[in-house]
């Protein structure tokens, strides 16, 4: 672990200094202690895990930087420049990953929202971090200690909604037992995040909109107003301007929440990134599965370069931990699950084994479900006879290396009329390599 200095460590509330002189503090007293008291035992413990909350942000500080510095064809390394920036200014990046400009400017916007009060709305696709950032303008912002509070709009049942937003005095309809606060004053002080916020219903649009001008909330079955001061971040993944123009959200409150607008870019408009999201990713999971590193053998890495991810960062990231949960050493394109490995184009060796009628079932379904199932299918085959030349045709060391069961491998064999002795003496090609 390198050892930084407070300057280095930017926002860090410790240096790597101090931390082993805590630690070190740590271990005398438990070197010293002839006896432990109960309360004493959860003291230590209380210590040893705000340290290793600490080394674990650190670390993967120190990882943000060196991924930066790392990646070899930064543009004028402008990105890694702004984002070292942003680091030097104590910026809190809340592990929001990347050079891609349209990332950057989000981050710089936020950087100078933050300290304000102004309402910002986040939008775009799915996965692409709204969320995430919201937390990055709450955590920069002199409101960082007090509550952050996310509420999805879109799961909030119609009925419940006032409620759930603003409180309800006990017997303000059935089944309010108790006096309850709503999220607004849950955020009082802090950051009230609302997420989803093209899926509000047009009553509760007119509700939010008046709180957001009065800043006052009235719980349901009160008469009397109640002083909010929550900071509003709103996020969606739809047009709300479109959404304006069809007259499904209040333009009024379109302006009022957007006084700060920021838009995330989806994962396709900064592909050049992903082999840093990978390795990012891929030592945030090792940590939090405590493994080593994964490594990915060549057809995978092909794949995950070239996957259109749907599902953005998020789909990413999730693949990474699944892949580091699953594999080995090496993780496969076997490793994948079923649904993502059918979209994997077929690298142009294999292709040319697939029989006209595989390929041609994918051009011409009619309908996904069939587009799918052809190209899991072409996939499987691929998959079977690059395993079968790495292997010379030998289908139980098939069978050992992607450790499927023998018999099982066998009818996948028959079902798509491949011979192993076909395969016997054949040279593998590069990335002919199932783990
Ligand atoms: N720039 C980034 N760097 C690192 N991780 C990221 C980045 N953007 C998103 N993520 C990760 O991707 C996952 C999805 O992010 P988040 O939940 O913020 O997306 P979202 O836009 O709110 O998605 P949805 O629209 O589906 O609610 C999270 O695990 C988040 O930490
Ligand atoms: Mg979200």
């Amino acid at each position: 672990m390198k050892i930084l200095d407070q300057t280095e460590c930017g926002n860090s509330a410790v240096s790597y200094g101090a931390l082993i002189e805590r630690i070190e503090i740590l271990r005398s007293t438990l070197r010293w202690s002839t006896q432990l008291e109960r309360a004493e035992i959860e003291r230590l413990l209380r210590q040893s895990n705000a340290l290793r909350d600490e080394v674990m942000r650190l670390s993967s500080q120190e990882r943000f930087v060196a991924a930066a510095a790392a990646r070899p064809d930064a543009p004028a390394r402008t990105g890694g420049e702004r984002r070292q920036r942003l680091l030097e200014r104590s910026f809190v990046f809340e592990g929001a990953f990347g050079d891609n400009p349209q990332l950057l400017e989000a981050l710089e916007i936020a950087e100078k929202a933050a300290p304000t009060d102004l309402p910002v709305l986040i939008d775009g696709e799915s996965g692409t971090g709204k969320e995430l950032m919201a937390k990055v303008i709450h955590s920069n912002g002199a409101r960082a200690d007090r509550p952050y509070i996310s509420v999805n709009c879109g799961a909030i049942p119609d009925n419940l909604l006032e409620s759930e937003l603003f409180g309800h005095r006990r017997g303000a309809f059935t089944g309010a037992a108790q006096d309850r606060k709503g999220k607004f004053e849950a955020a009082h002080g802090g950051t009230i995040f609302l997420d989803e916020i093209g899926e509000l219903p047009l009553p509760g649009q007119v509700k939010l909109l008046r709180v957001l001008e009065s800043r006052e909330i009235q719980r349901v079955g009160s008469d009397e107003p109640t002083a909010v001061d929550a900071r509003i971040v709103a996020a969606t993944n739809k047009n709300l301007r479109r959404l304006c123009d069809e007259g499904r959200f209040r333009e009024d409150l379109y302006y009022r929440l957007s006084v700060i607008h920021v838009t995330l870019p989806p994962l396709r408009s900064r592909r050049d990134e992903i082999p840093l999201l990978l390795e990012f990713f891929g030592t945030e999971a090792a940590e939090a599965l405590k493994r080593r590193p994964l490594r990915l053998a060549p057809a995978l890495r092909e794949f995950l370069l070239g996957y259109a991810y749907p599902g953005n960062i998020r789909e990413l990231r999730n693949l990474v931990y699944r892949l580091s949960c699953l594999a080995g050493d090496t993780a496969g394109l076997e490793h994948l699950p079923p649904e993502v490995r059918a979209a994997a184009p077929a690298p142009a060796s294999a292709a040319q084994g697939v029989p006209e009628t595989a390929a041609a079932a994918v051009a011409t379904a009619t309908s996904l479900v069939d587009a799918k199932r052809a190209a899991s299918d072409e996939a499987e085959r691929a998959f079977l006879e690059r395993g079968l030349r790495a292997v010379g045709g030998t289908v139980t060391e098939l069978a050992r290396r992607c450790d499927m069961n023998r018999s099982h491998l066998q009818v996948l064999l028959k079902k798509h009329g491949i011979r192993s002795r076909d395969f016997r003496g054949q040279q593998p090609a590069p990335g002919d390599t199932p783990s």
